[in-house]
């Protein structure tokens, strides 16, 4: 009697461990067939650290060119009116409103006084190709930039503008 108990007990037993070794391996084939890439996951990891851990501002004296030469690229795509504003605050601004004694800052009338008299296309010409004046300091090419001579005039524009 007992023993025909354990019979049932062992076969009942079985089936159920049975069962459950094929759901482990139902659960391995899913995972392997579902599962996210490791690897994957690693370099979405380490490039979004490499992001948040990058430094927040950079000084911006020799490699202001590089750094500002995208900026134009971005107005010349966006094409808007305000193209000679924007060119000027990711490029120009960096010498032109930075303070710096010698360089003709933007709003600086006097500084400009004496440019202005030159006429718009020296001033065009002088942006487009560098100059060294008075000042001795380099007023580099299309500002170290590569905006298109349409683009650099529009930041002559938009400086003469707000300095007369
Ligand atoms: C690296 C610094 C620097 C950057 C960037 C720069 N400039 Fe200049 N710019 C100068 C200096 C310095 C002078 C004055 C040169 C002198 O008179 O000796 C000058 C002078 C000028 C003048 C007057 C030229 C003249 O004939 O008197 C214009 C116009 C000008 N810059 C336009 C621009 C524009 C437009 C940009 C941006 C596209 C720009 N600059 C970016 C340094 C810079």
């Amino acid at each position: 009697m007992s023993q025909e108990k354990d019979k049932v007990f062992f076969r009942n037993f079985s089936l159920i461990v049975g069962a459950l070794v094929v759901m482990m391996v139902i659960f391995i084939i899913m995972a392997r067939i579902f599962g996210v890439d490791d690897s994957a996951e690693l370099e979405n990891q380490s490039a979004s650290v490499a992001e948040r851990t990058a430094p927040v501002g950079e000084v911006n004296v020799a490699g202001a060119e590089e750094q500002a030469a995208p900026a134009v690229t971005e107005v010349a795509a966006a094409g808007d009116g305000d193209a000679g504003k924007k060119i000027y605050d990711g490029l120009c601004a960096a010498c032109h409103g930075s303070g710096i004694p010698g360089i003709p800052q933007l709003g600086d009338k006097e500084a400009w006084a004496p440019r202005l008299a030159q006429g718009n296309d020296t001033l065009y010409a002088n942006a487009i190709d560098g100059f060294t004046g008075s000042s001795g300091m380099m007023m580099p090419p299309r500002g170290g930039g590569t905006g298109s001579d349409d683009e650099v005039k529009a930041a002559v524009d938009y400086m003469i503008s707000n300095s007369q």
